[in-house]
């Protein structure tokens, strides 16, 4: 596979605001992401600039991390973001031990079951790993079908966890990581 798995940098913010886009523009948005993508085409270039610059090679606690073709496209990346113990989540739940939380998955039609989504997957997982993350966790929308069966073929399992969003509930997947 000829396809580059890399972070992001600092200056790379006009890439990482394109893919989002059409990341955005997907059929299945609006049960993948909770950003639509009217909010996001919105936002001012300083916002790509400043989320790019804080997710970027070398941040200690969230990277973005792309699949970039050989000519250069960018065609997925995911974000993962490390969650202390000890402090609330996004969603006002109490984090538990130190852990990385995996957002923004994305891969583009033509990529997608070529096995390049596991190789983003391993780069993450080795990211948070780095980081001493105890364990690596996502929420999947219940009717996200084909996220839900890589994720488990990943080797995420149901955390037990649901987290009540919108339209219909989101299931937590969870890695643990063995150290
Ligand atoms: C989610 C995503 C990253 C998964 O990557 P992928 O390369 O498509 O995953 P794969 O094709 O390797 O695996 C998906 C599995 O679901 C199966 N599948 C395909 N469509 C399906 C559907 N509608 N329902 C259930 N399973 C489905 C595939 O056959 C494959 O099965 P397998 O494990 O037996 O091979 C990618 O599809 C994507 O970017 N989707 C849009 C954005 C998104 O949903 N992001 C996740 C948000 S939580």
């Amino acid at each position: 596979m000829n396809y580059v798995i890399r972070s992001v940098r600092p200056e790379e913010w006009p890439a990482v605001k394109a893919l989002r886009l059409l990341a955005l523009q997907d059929p299945i948005a609006h049960l993948a992401f909770l950003e639509t993508y009217e909010e996001a085409v919105a936002r001012p270039d300083s916002y790509w600039r400043e989320r790019t610059a804080r997710a970027a090679e070398g941040a200690s606690d969230v990277q973005q991390i792309v699949a970039v073709a050989p000519d250069g496209e960018w065609v997925g990346s995911l974000t993962v973001l490390i969650e202390e113990a000890g402090t609330e989540d996004w969603a006002g739940c109490r984090v538990e031990r130190r852990q990385a939380h995996v957002v923004g998955v994305y891969v583009r039609p033509e990529c997608r079951g070529i096995g390049l989504t596991e190789v983003l997957f391993d780069a993450g997982i080795e990211w948070a790993w780095g980081r001493g993350g105890e364990r690596v966790r996502l929420i999947v929308h219940e009717d996200n079908g084909r996220a839900q069966a890589f994720y488990r073929r990943a080797g995420f399992v149901p955390s037990g966890v649901l987290v009540p969003l919108g339209d219909g509930d989101e299931l937590e997947l969870e890695y643990v990581l063995e150290r």
